[in-house]
């Protein structure tokens, strides 16, 4: 068990673009481990290679059913439309309200290689989407309907 050290928003590395997994090496294996146990510690429900200053295509997201790993993930469908309140561990104690898609179906790669294919709904669909702009430097406030507040304010 290892937690990473997080980057948080203004931190140039989480504005690049990641680069596709070559080859799923023992050290992958061993990234995708400390990315779940650093998503754990900090109950997070999805995490991203960035998010521990890697620049690779590998997100992790656990929306309550077990933990997922995608490695060189695809997004092949987006339908429909959510609208609802996001955090994400590297912007802390921060909430904003983005629309996402309802449904989306995403094909990736597991830590053995082995490629599949998610068909997500709601809050499985809002992490995968949310996750997979953390591969292209982007970030939830660029897509929120609006600002975004203290998790602290909202409880006022
Ligand atoms: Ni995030």
């Amino acid at each position: 068990m290892a937690i990473r050290n997080l980057r948080f928003e203004g931190d140039p590395l989480l504005r690049k673009v990641s680069k596709e997994v070559k080859e799923i090496t023992p050290r992958i294996k061993e990234l995708v481990q400390d990315m779940l146990d650093t998503m754990y510690e900090d109950d997070g429900v999805g995490l991203a290679a960035p998010q521990v200053g890697v620049l690779k295509r590998i997100f992790v997201i656990d929306v309550g059913d077990g933990p997922v790993t995608f490695i060189n993930p695809t997004i092949t469908l987006k339908e429909g439309e959510q609208t609802g309140s996001e955090g994400c561990l590297s912007l802390p104690n921060k909430v904003a309200i983005v629309t996402r898609p309802n449904h989306v179906v995403c094909e990736a790669t597991n830590v053995d290689g082995e490629k599949f294919t998610v068909d997500a709904t709601e809050l499985f669909a809002r992490a995968i989407c949310h996750e997979y702009d953390h591969l292209d430097g982007i970030l939830y406030p660029d897509v929120a309907d609006g600002p975004v507040v203290d998790v602290d304010d909202l409880e006022d």
